[in-house]
């Protein structure tokens, strides 16, 4: 059938090369590495870390972030040897393309617009919730109806991502300058907790280690998770389960590193560096976080943690507020990079879809001036400020990891696929054990995913019912690959 039609390799990278859709290369390893670690360390690190050490893992939060970090690097892998393999903007799209065919690619992009634009909205929020808070510790006090818990119209949040979008047109290399210096002062933040919180450390607050595991009330309906529902296992918090059900939590914190992938097309040696911006961005965060959650714990009892800011809150609980501002000033640029990288991600995955004739392809034509895809990057920009000025999130945050997930579990079999149906190819980097190593990635992420909740799921394939119709709609008539085989007579 047409619809499985894979694009060659050699199709996908002389595309790149079409003047009109033509991306300008200025990327480094370096820049890469930092761009990763922009869309990493975020909400995950900054939140979450309280949240799971409270509610699910204990002390052990620290061994929960080293498997997601796991989960995350064999999938890591994966990417790492597709990116080096086909230098081509799109990420995960662009590499179903060339394995599965031209209806799972689509099926993969759409997931992707899930995962990116629902992710920068999201963020945005929590960036204007840590916004007002900061400008209310100066007396600043903004009106209930413009931010905080339940806006009327989130005014920070829209304000935050149109700035985002007007750097981004203007051009990756801006972009990228502006996320050194954000990135610079969340690592700073980070570093500063780490070394300033093991004065605090007491290790009485590491005994237990691992609490002693108690089952949770039961989630019943559409919240319980996939797992439970299927299998009838009711969930435990703490104890060596409580490890991994937090490590399903904290994956969140991960996500951004496969966003590397999406920036191949403007790297001056992918085949070299992509490999080493996903490798190199992930082993530091990882590192990072560790670090500060045993720290964290070390800092305060686990169950007397915050939930919303536990990095501050910690040293406020010692006696040290004014490093607790600081905190809040290294949240606000770490967020802010998030959204940043989130929204370029999210222009690369259209971009590409648009120039393979699945959406409008005058939407991808690259600003002559600039270099960017300015047209997609600026609708792309306004969903995200209404998402992020209406919409309230909650739970959909849920959304992102499931979507995810179902991007690294195809990439994983693609791998696989590719090295059978293409051999010759010139692999600059390739992914080790091979099928084991990708057959662990999609088992690792497929458990992660069954621990998401019921109606998460339900969500997940609405949004990917919704996306079939608009293929056969639109993609499927107006599709280059199928429209070069009408015209071949073929
Ligand atoms: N990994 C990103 C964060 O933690 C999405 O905010």
């Amino acid at each position: 059938m047409d619809i499985f039609r894979t694009k060659s390799v050699e199709q996908s990278i002389r595309d790149t090369e079409d003047p009109e859709h033509q991306l300008r290369k200025r990327l480094t390893a370096t820049d890469l590495t930092v761009f990763g670690i922009g869309v990493i360390v975020g909400t995950g690190i900054f939140v979450l870390t309280g949240q799971v050490a409270k509610e699910v893992a204990g002390p052990a939060v620290a061994l929960s972030f080293v498997v997601a970090g796991i989960v995350c690097g064999l999938a890591a892998l994966c990417y790492a040897e597709f990116a080096s393999t086909i230098p081509v903007a799109g990420s995960a799209y662009t590499f179903a393309f060339a394995t599965l065919g031209e209806f799972p690619a689509w099926v993969i992009g759409w997931d992707l617009t899930l995962e990116l634009a629902l992710a920068a909205a999201v963020v945005a929020v929590g960036w204007s919730g840590y916004f007002a808070s900061m400008l209310a510790s100066v007396g600043i006090h903004l009106p209930a109806s413009l931010a905080g818990e339940n806006p009327v119209v989130n005014v920070p949040a829209i304000l935050i991502v149109l700035l985002l979008t007007v750097i981004l047109v203007i051009g990756i290399k801006v972009s990228s300058r502006v996320n050194l210096i954000l990135v610079i002062t969340k690592i700073t933040v980070v570093l500063l907790v780490i070394v300033a919180g093991l004065f605090f450390v007491k290790g009485a607050n590491y005994t237990p280690f691992i609490p002693e595991a108690v089952s949770t009330p039961r989630v019943e309906g559409l919240k319980a998770p996939l797992v439970q529902v299927l299998f009838g296992v009711t969930p435990v918090a703490f104890g060596v389960m409580g490890i991994f059900s937090a490590a399903a939590i904290v994956f969140f914190a991960f996500i951004g590193f496969d966003i590397v992938a999406t920036a191949a097309e403007e790297t001056i040696h992918p085949q070299r560096d992509v490999p080493r911006g996903i490798l190199g961005s992930l082993a530091i965060c990882t590192a990072l976080y560790v670090a500060v959650s045993l720290v964290v714990v070390g800092m305060q009892r686990y169950d007397r943690l915050s939930t919303s800011a536990p990095l501050s809150d910690a040293f406020i609980s010692v006696g040290y507020g004014w490093l607790a501002t600081i905190i809040s000033v290294g949240a606000i640029a770490g967020l802010t990079t998030v959204v940043l990288v989130l929204l370029l991600g999210q222009t690369r995955v259209l971009f590409a879809m648009c120039r393979d004739g699945l959406l409008p392809r005058p939407l991808a034509k690259v600003h002559p001036r600039y270099g960017t895809p300015a047209r997609l990057t600026i609708i792309i920009g306004v969903v995200t400020m209404a998402l992020a000025g209406f919409v309230s999130f909650g739970e959909l945050a849920e959304l992102v990891n499931i979507g995810t997930l179902f991007a690294f579990v195809v990439v994983s079999i693609g791998v696989v696929i590719l090295r059978r149906t293409r051999p010759d190819l010139p692999r600059a980097f390739r992914a080790p054990l091979v099928p084991v190593l990708p057959v662990l990635s999609v088992l690792a992420c497929l458990y992660l995913m069954l621990n998401l909740p019921v109606q998460t799921w339900l969500r997940f394939l609405i949004w990917m019912a919704i996306g079939v119709v608009i293929y056969f709609l639109y993609g499927y008539r107006h599709s280059r690959t199928v429209q070069a085989r009408v015209k071949s007579g073929g």
